[in-house]
């Protein structure tokens, strides 16, 4: 039996070197187990359609791989790779679920998992001219807020808004932004969870702290330190990972005040060095090991 072949699919328009690096990571985690990988990066793989068909063009249109895992957002690009017959990890509607803030919350609440009290904002168009929500919002969560943009990654467009006048001003920059308000937990100031779940199991873990900021991600100072969680953060995590449709993820968990753990965030696309580098755990490890599985299940690799 040939050798199954990856592509590993990565944003060819970041600038960061963080998105290559989880691409070489992941690449050299396949290597060890025996699969061939490419990194190619999205904008190689065209989502096309001619009379009615869909098919990717570019760069790669006569190939396909026995899998892909997909290290990026682009959604259409995923689906329409799974449309094609391609296994996609993780999935294109988990990724858009865990994308989106807004869309992870109401899917969350439609599981009955604890979070912060978040209200979405309303849709703007262009400009915020009506601020009528404004008094209801104050009233209900309160100061100080945080402020999360619907589409973000470490920590930058998380915000905290002190008093009124920071959250009117932010209300009038984001406008038309996606966002949402949340209550700020102050039992978990500058303090979170990272639990990585792979095949619904904890894999790694990991606790964040900052001693300046409110944001314990490494991006604002956050420093790691390896953690036990408890069984109830585990179960937690491993929920999240469940009703999101998550095969990987990696969970942000915050201290409640009651000392029982609160969801902060899903992350479909965890970046997996700063878990290696704080626990000597290699996640992409058990990633490989969960998608050589699956695709056993589905008929797509023979042993
Ligand atoms: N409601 C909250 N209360 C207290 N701290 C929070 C809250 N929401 C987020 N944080 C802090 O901000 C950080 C970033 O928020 P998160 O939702 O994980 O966004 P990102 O996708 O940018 O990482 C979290 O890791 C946590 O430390
Ligand atoms: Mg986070």
């Amino acid at each position: 039996m040939a050798q199954p072949t990856c592509w590993i699919v990565y944003n060819g328009n970041l600038p960061q070197k963080k998105f290559m690096d989880f691409a070489e990571w992941t690449a050299r985690a396949a290597e060890k187990k025996g699969i061939t990988p490419s990194i190619i990066k999205n904008n190689e793989l065209l989502v096309s359609f001619t009379n009615g068909k869909s098919s990717i063009s570019g760069r790669y249109e006569n190939s396909s791989p026995d899998f892909v895992i997909f290290g990026d957002k682009d959604v259409f690009l995923a689906k329409q790779l799974e449309k094609l017959g391609i296994p996609v990890y993780n999935s294109a509607d988990s990724i858009e679920i865990c994308d989106n803030k807004s869309r992870m919350y109401q899917t969350l609440a439609d599981h009955g998992i604890p979070f912060p009290k978040t209200i979405i904002a309303p849709k703007v168009f262009g400009d915020l001219h009506d601020y009528s929500h404004y008094p209801a919002i104050v009233k209900e969560i309160g100061f100080p807020m945080v402020i999360k943009e619907a589409f973000g990654s470490f920590g930058m467009q998380v915000h905290l808004a002190e008093n009124e006048q920071r959250l009117l001003e932010l209300m009038r920059t984001l406008k038309n932004t996606e966002y949402v308000f949340q209550e700020m937990v102050g039992s978990s100031y500058g303090r979170d969870v990272r639990i990585n779940i792979v095949d619904g199991k904890a894999v790694a873990c990991m606790l964040r702290r900052s001693e300046s900021d409110f944001r314990a991600n490494v991006s604002f100072g956050g420093k790691t330190e390896p953690y036990t969680p408890t069984e109830e953060q585990v179960q937690l995590a491993a929920a999240c990972a469940e009703v999101t449709g998550t095969a990987f993820a990696g969970v942000d968990l915050l201290f409640g005040p009651d000392g029982s753990p609160l969801v902060c965030e899903i992350n479909s696309n965890a970046h997996i060095r700063s878990i290696y580098e704080c626990t000597g755990i290699d996640v992409a490890l058990p990633m490989m090991d969960f998608i050589l599985d699956d695709l056993k299940r589905r008929g797509s690799v023979h042993e």
